[in-house]
């Protein structure tokens, strides 16, 4: 089964709130959100293995640590999901960024992908989904498929705030991926939307609406 990470850091639930206020603009959004991702990559990353190495210091020799070469891929699920690229890339600057994109019906709420570019050696990398909103899981559940069918063994998935709903989906047809968030809230309304949540992920980032 997999493993739910609720990350709830106060300097994480603090910027969170300012995200769900209706009158918090793109920019704030924007900014708040990039935040977030790097505070949650700390627990995303903490179990990752590390090397001992010999360097030498002004003063002299020692052995430091350093992260075993465990190369790793971040994943934005279009178009949301970029909004946290850029604070996982401030603490995994190697990292390689592939993209796909799923939108999701309005009326049916089912995911519609139109694009799919992933680094050439994805499946030999520890991969880390991103995407702000975990509504009914549909979309999480179909970019994890198409990653597992590029031969992805180590998936994590990286929200901000999930829905059980979702969360449920993800550990049953998932039950391989950890899934991590910032909050769970209350449950989906008819239109599938988050409750309380925040609204439109994509549009507050991008103001479109
Ligand atoms: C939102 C969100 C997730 C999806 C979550 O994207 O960013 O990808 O909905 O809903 P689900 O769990 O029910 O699939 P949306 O389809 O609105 O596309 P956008 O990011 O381009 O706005
Ligand atoms: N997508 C969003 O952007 N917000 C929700 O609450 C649900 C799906």
């Amino acid at each position: 089964m997999s493993q739910l990470h609720v990350i709830n850091h106060p300097m994480i639930q603090h910027k969170l709130t300012i995200m769900r206020k209706k009158e918090t603009g793109s920019k704030d959004f924007r900014e708040l959100l990039k935040e977030i991702a790097l505070l949650m990559g700390y627990e995303v990353t903490r179990d990752l293995p590390l090397d001992t190495v010999e360097i030498e210091t002004p003063i002299c020799r020692t052995q430091a640590k350093q992260v075993k070469g465990r190369k790793m891929a971040i994943v934005p699920i279009l178009r949301a999901g970029m909004g946290m690229v850029e604070g996982l890339q401030t603490l995994v600057p190697v990292a390689k960024v592939g993209h796909i994109g799923l939108y999701r019906n309005e009326e049916t709420h089912e995911p519609v992908v139109y694009y799919c570019k992933l680094p050439e050696d994805i499946q030999d990398r520890l991969v880390i989904v991103t995407d702000p909103m975990l509504a009914t899981g549909g979309s999480a559940c179909d970019a994890l498929q198409m990653l597992k069918e590029r031969g992805c063994t180590n998936i994590r998935l990286m929200c901000l705030v999930g829905a059980p709903e979702g969360i449920e989906r993800v550990q049953r047809e998932h039950p391989d991926v950890d899934i991590y968030l910032a909050a769970v809230d209350e449950c989906l309304n008819e239109n599938a939307y988050i409750v309380p949540g925040l609204g439109d992920a994509g549009d507050r980032i991008f103001g479109t609406k």
